[in-house]
């Protein structure tokens, strides 16, 4: 299970960025950890929502960001596919989400295993590559 095992691999070399990578690497492992070591619905819960939470908060940072230099046609066009994988991963957590709520009543953590196709997690980790080759640009140094 593997569903939320964003960006273990990427390393961007912007601090406050990788820490949150590094931080939603590790819930995501902490969570898969709990199903599958059977632990109770509630805590499985409780970690996804964290997740949820650490990662909503940085896609709003990663979106500030690029924002702040949207006057750059290459950032004006990149934003508009980052974005666009955002979405997509919200609509995911919000799906997720769902699925916990129809089970608080029996207890039973809902099968999230294939919530998330591989092929989005490929592009949000091609996407932050590449939105740190445009910031380059404009933080030499
Ligand atoms: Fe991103
Ligand atoms: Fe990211």
């Amino acid at each position: 299970m593997t569903a939320f095992s964003v960006n273990k691999d990427v390393f961007t070399g912007q601090n406050e960025i990788d820490d949150a990578h590094q931080e939603i690497a590790e819930l995501s492992q902490s969570m898969e950890h709990a199903i599958e070591g059977g632990l109770p619905f509630g805590e499985v819960y409780k970690l996804f929502q964290r997740l949820a939470e650490v990662i909503t908060t940085h896609f709003e940072l990663e979106e500030s960001l690029l924002d702040s230099y949207r006057d750059d046609p290459d950032v004006a066009a990149h934003i508009e596919k980052h974005h666009e994988n955002h979405a997509f991963f919200r609509n995911v957590l919000k799906y997720t989400e769902t699925r916990f709520q129809d089970r608080i009543r029996s207890g039973k953590i809902p099968n999230i295993a294939g919530v998330l196709p591989k092929e989005y997690l490929d592009e949000l980790i091609d996407l932050d590559l590449e939105m740190v080759e445009l910031l380059k640009k404009h933080r030499p140094g």
